[in-house]
């Protein structure tokens, strides 16, 4: 099982790789910086990368706008403006808004969660 995982993980960080030089035009995106501010931020909250806490896992967020060409400016939109949003307990609140004053952390914050 143990090994079974560290393969999946190796194959897919083959695969990130690959994919990251074959891209070029696109800026490499900083996880570690993306990270960063999401903690910062308390993201982490509410989401996980691959699993369900009280909102959607990032991966899911990243496999529903596969492929869409306006999924950076939807996902942009989505952690500036402070749109409503159900919670997994039936309550509303105001998404949270990401605190930077630079729009590049946001662009990489942003391409982090569509390339999970
Ligand atoms: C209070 C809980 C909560 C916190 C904290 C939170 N989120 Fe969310 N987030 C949600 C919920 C609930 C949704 C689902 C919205 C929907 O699909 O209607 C969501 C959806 C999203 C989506 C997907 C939007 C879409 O269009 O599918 C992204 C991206 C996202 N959050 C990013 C972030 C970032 C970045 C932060 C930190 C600044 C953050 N979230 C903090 C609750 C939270």
């Amino acid at each position: 099982m143990r090994t079974l995982l560290s393969a999946n993980l190796l194959a897919a960080a083959l695969t990130a790789l690959v994919m990251s030089t074959a891209s070029s035009p696109v800026l490499a995106v900083d996880a570690e910086a993306a990270q960063t501010l999401a903690k910062q931020n308390k993201c982490f909250k509410c989401h996980a990368i691959d699993k369900k806490k009280e909102a959607i896992p990032w991966k899911e967020v990243a496999a529903k706008y596969k492929g869409k060409p306006d999924a950076e400016a939807k996902l942009t939109k989505h952690v500036t403006t402070g749109p409503k949003v159900k919670l997994d307990d039936g309550t509303e609140e105001e998404h949270p808004m990401v605190k930077t004053k630079n729009p590049d952390e946001i662009k990489n914050l942003v391409n982090y969660i569509l390339g999970l």
